[in-house]
């Protein structure tokens, strides 16, 4: 696995926040029920915390495998796949995370551990 500097994925452009993005409402189970998923989304930063940027980081994984990955490390709440295999993985921390969907966003896959995080806020 390759590992890449902190990113920040999380920032949403303001194009996407102003125009048709939803909160993310329905979840698809993964990982034999072990993660949560969906389609078009990312995670916005409800309440920033300023600890947040070396939470992050973007390891090499398929979109099929990215929720496998989260899961393989323990401290992994929430992860986003993004185009070109990046799977960023979100350490738990104390922020609070809203997913939101766009079309802009098609090819992204989030999700999030239900067993180390509560269901996003919608
Ligand atoms: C994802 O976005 C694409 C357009 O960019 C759209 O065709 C597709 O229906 C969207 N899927 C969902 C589940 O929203």
């Amino acid at each position: 696995m390759k590992f890449f500097a902190p990113i920040a994925f999380l920032v949403v452009s303001s194009a996407i926040m102003a125009t048709m993005s939803a909160t993310v409402k329905e979840w698809r189970q993964g990982d034999n029920g072990q993660s949560f998923w969906a389609v078009n989304c990312t995670f916005q930063i409800v309440q920033m915390d300023p600890n947040i940027g070396s939470f992050v980081s973007t390891i090499f994984a398929t979109s099929e495998n990215c929720g496998r990955v989260c899961l393989g490390i323990p401290e992994c709440a929430h992860f986003v796949y993004t185009k070109g295999n990046r799977c960023g993985v979100l350490k738990k921390t104390r922020y609070d995370l809203k997913a939101i969907s766009h079309p802009n966003l098609k090819g992204n896959i989030c999700g999030y551990i239900p067993s180390r995080t509560p269901r996003p806020r919608q």
